[in-house]
């Protein structure tokens, strides 16, 4: 059901891979909710040709970027302006990738070349992202800037690998330039920390079953959906929300602040019988 929160709205959304993707289901909330965007991807994620469908099913159109290239993400910027007619309003971040996580490289023995490949997707690209919003002065006041991360940044999570400091290092990016978004032009910047999530970034992390289940046992609300963290980016791009900045937000069903559920005890005591 729509509030039309969003209407009048207008924003870019990147990271929409497939009906699974967290930016997909983001996407269509967004349309829901009256707002308008372009839809951006990098050009080898967009092969597939799935995103035409949201398109399609959103009225929208795509503008190919790779969020680590400057010249991309200036076009990307330029076009989404031009197509939309006037400034945004809207951003979501919803892009990760470690090249050790998926050639299966334990964080004890990194490749280097590939942490550098990984943060640089995960973490600086929101940072070019926003700095080439800024400098373009592309962004409305009182627009908001929404990236996506995992607990991992503060738990370990030995499996998590070095996506763990990738998404460390993209909060603090959300905290450093949500300061001077704040203070030049009042636009705000958070990210949200979401529970385990089935899709393609997600199923990459080793034992992604076992970790999604133990989630789901321990969060009293159980674990936070892909709908569920579109809901709450729809709240955070809407005017609900206008002071809300440099904040790191969890949408996990109460996972980080349990300690141990009755649920996952009894798992355990069960196991030494
Ligand atoms: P997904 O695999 O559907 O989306 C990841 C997206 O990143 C893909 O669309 C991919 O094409 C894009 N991407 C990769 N390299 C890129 C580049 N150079 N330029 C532009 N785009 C690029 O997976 P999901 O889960 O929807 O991921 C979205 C965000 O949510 C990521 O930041 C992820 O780390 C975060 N997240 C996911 C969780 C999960 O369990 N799935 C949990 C917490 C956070």
């Amino acid at each position: 059901m729509g509030y039309n929160l969003l209407k009048g709205k207008k924003g870019i959304i990147f990271g929409a891979l497939d009906a699974n993707s967290i930016a997909w289901k983001t996407a269509e909330r967004v349309h829901e909710e009256g707002g308008e965007f372009v839809l951006t991807n990098a050009p080898i994620a967009m092969r597939m040709g799935a995103l035409n469908t949201l398109a399609e099913q959103t009225g929208s159109e795509i503008v190919p970027a790779d969020a680590t290239s400057i010249e991309d993400l200036e076009n990307l910027v330029e076009k989404a302006q031009e197509i939309l007619g006037g400034k945004l309003d809207f951003v979501l971040h919803s892009i990760g990738m470690s090249v050790n996580v998926r050639k299966g490289r334990a964080y004890t023995d990194q490749n280097y070349a590939w942490t550098e490949k990984g943060w640089d997707v995960s973490a600086v690209s929101f940072h070019k992202t926003m700095q080439t919003l800024y400098k373009k002065d592309a962004m409305n006041e009182w627009g908001s800037i929404v990236g996506l991360t995992y607990m991992a940044a503060q738990r370990v999570f030995p499996d998590y690998n070095d996506m763990a400091d990738n998404k460390a290092f993209l909060e603090s990016i959300a905290r450093s330039f949500g300061y001077h978004f704040g203070k030049e032009k009042n636009v705000r910047v958070n990210t949200i920390s979401q529970s385990p999530t089935p899709t393609t970034a997600g199923q990459g992390v080793k034992g992604f079953d076992g970790f999604i289940a133990f989630a789901e046992k321990m969060s009293p609300l159980g674990n936070a959906t892909a709908q569920d963290c579109a809901d709450y980016t729809v709240t955070l791009f809407s005017d609900l929300t206008k002071r809300v900045t440099m904040q790191n937000l969890y949408n996990d069903g109460g996972f980080s602040n349990t300690g141990v559920s009755r649920e996952v005890m009894d798992a355990f005591v069960k196991d030494q019988e």
